[in-house]
């Protein structure tokens, strides 16, 4: 169900034998130029993300697997951001302006000029045409319409799929025969094509030349005063040149999004998908309902994920390892057999066997190594914890170094920060750091030192030597009795302090 994965930075490269395909198009144009107004945000609607990819980052991917000789991405609305975008994720891809939306069949026509005018050179394979808000659309399914397409020889094929509610979408019209007639929008269509279920996914392969020649004669009479695209099938019908239709049976894929309603569930498909993936590869998810996992993240087989956790950006996650439940790791690295329990950790690598949580925040720069500790209530940042080292309750540490077996008591500060500067501190192996203990940085605890606990401590202490820095206690007797007279603490003290009988005293 989920495609390949194809590292988008990276033109995709023509697989041995010719690839995937014998016709691979000759180049793939995703339209992306619309405005997305319903999503009612600030960001360009393709740059909305499911599964930590962009809606035009998974065509573009499912785009990928037909290898294409030029990628196209037409942009209008937003044009800066989405090309940013583009150059970000696939920088090989090409950026085509369409400064006025005239229409799906503008944009192509705008998207050839433009390259025509660029001199790209075309091959006589096919042109495949996509829309950038379908997010759950795979390559397979693109190497279908392709097979399909050169199988009838056609000059467009056009992928399509039955709905139960086709409200919204182009209606596909077939003739008596059952051959694709023309495509009818929805505010262009009679009573009787509104009731087709067969819609028009707004994808399509074309044979460029066939493609040129219809383009010129669209026209924008219609309910929208637009050029559609679709309307291109209906004149090559009408040429007698073959037209022919590629069915998808999983409608989900041609899902476009054009709402947040849409954008939620399609995230919700995708998730299914994903886990669905997961678990076939060996992957226990308790709960795959509230498991969210992006499409960059590696697990191994026999990893265990607890409910309400969610696993972002390039995380990996060894054998053994068991994550959740409430857990959200962030580009986190996990070797086998530890255990994350209620966490949040971003950019932080966790060693083999270790403990983390619960409720525990690993900050970027966190690196745990093999069998240690962060346990309740404790935030690391920008520090290394040597292998089998122990921060297990109610600490900070922030910019620092630990060695080897050291343990850190509970309730410990790495005062890492002067008001304007960050200072490091280097913890040796073995140490003993009493709770409560202030670091104050820069400071260095040498290999097998202590701390006692409630010490502040502003300078190093040398290997194996105890740093104490605090005042020493003093007990000022019955100064409840003199100062809180009448109190149920008085009361328990004279209790407590009453001279003993001798009767007792004999027993
Ligand atoms: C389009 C199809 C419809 C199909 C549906 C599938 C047309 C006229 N209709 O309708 O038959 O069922 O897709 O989802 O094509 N765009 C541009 N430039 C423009 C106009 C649109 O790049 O000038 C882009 C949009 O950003 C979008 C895509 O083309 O990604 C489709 O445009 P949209 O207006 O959403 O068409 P639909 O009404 O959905
Ligand atoms: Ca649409």
């Amino acid at each position: 169900m989920l495609g390949p994965k194809h590292d988008l930075r990276e033109r995709p490269k023509v697989s041995e034998g010719g690839g995937v395909l014998m016709n691979r198009p000759c180049a793939v144009i995703i339209l992306a130029a619309g405005e997305g107004t319903r999503m009612r945000s600030a960001t360009p609607k393709v740059l909305h993300a499911i599964a930590g990819r962009s809606l035009l980052g998974h065509v573009i991917e499912a785009a990928a697997t037909l290898e294409p000789e030029h990628l196209v991405v037409v942009v209008g609305h937003g044009r800066e951001q989405v090309s940013e975008h583009i150059a970000e994720i696939a920088p090989w891809a090409l950026i085509v302006v369409q400064a006025e939306q005239h229409g799906t069949g503008h944009a192509v026509r705008v998207a050839l000029e433009d390259l025509d005018a660029r001199g790209a050179i075309f091959s006589d394979a096919p042109l495949v045409v996509l829309t950038g808000d379908t997010p759950l659309l795979s390559g397979g399914t693109l190497v279908q319409l392709v097979v399909a397409h050169g199988q009838a020889n056609a000059a467009a094929t056009v992928l399509t799929t039955r709905v139960a509610d086709p409200f919204g979408y182009g209606r596909v019209i077939r003739d008596a025969a059952g051959g694709v007639q023309r495509i009818v929008e929805q505010k262009d269509a009679s009573p009787d094509e509104l009731a087709v279920a067969e819609i028009n996914s707004g994808m399509y392969a074309f044979d460029l030349g066939k493609l040129r020649g219809a383009l010129d004669r669209l026209s924008a009479d219609n309910a929208q005063g637009e050029q559609y695209l679709p309307d291109v099938i209906g004149f090559l019908r009408s040429d007698s040149d073959a037209v022919a239709a590629s069915m998808c049976l999983d409608s989900s894929e041609i899902m476009g999004v054009n709402d947040r309603v849409q954008l939620a569930a399609a995230a919700a498909i995708m998730r299914d998908r994903i886990n669905t993936q997961w678990m076939r590869d060996g992957v226990a998810i308790a709960d795959p309902a509230t498991t969210w996992l992006d499409v960059d993240v590696d697990i191994e087989p026999d990893v265990t994920i607890l409910p309400n956790t969610t696993l972002r950006g390039p995380t990996s996650i060894a054998s053994g390892a068991q994550i959740g439940p409430g857990t959200t790791l962030v580009s986190c690295e996990v070797a086998e057999n530890a255990t994350v329990i209620h966490t949040w950790a971003e950019l932080a690598v966790i060693g083999a066997g270790s403990h983390v949580g619960p409720f525990t925040y690993l900050r970027p720069g966190t690196v745990l190594g093999a069998d240690t500790k962060a346990g309740s209530f404790v935030e690391i940042k920008n520090s290394t914890l040597g292998d089998s080292s122990k921060v297990p309750h109610l600490s900070y540490v922030g910019d620092a170094q630990i060695g080897t077996g050291s343990n850190i008591g509970a309730a410990t500060v790495f005062v890492n920060y002067d008001g304007v500067e960050k200072h490091r501190t280097v913890i040796g192996d073995y140490v003993r750091v009493g709770s409560d203990t202030m670091l104050v940085a820069p400071v260095t605890i040498g290999d097998g030192a202590y701390t006692a606990a409630g010490s502040v401590i502003t300078e190093d202490v040398p290997p194996g030597a105890i740093g104490v820095g605090r005042a020493r206690q003093r007990n000022i007797l019955d100064w409840v009795l003199r100062r809180r007279p009448g109190t149920e603490s008085a009361r328990a003290a004279s209790q407590a302090t009453k001279p003993v009988s001798r009767a007792q005293e004999d027993k």
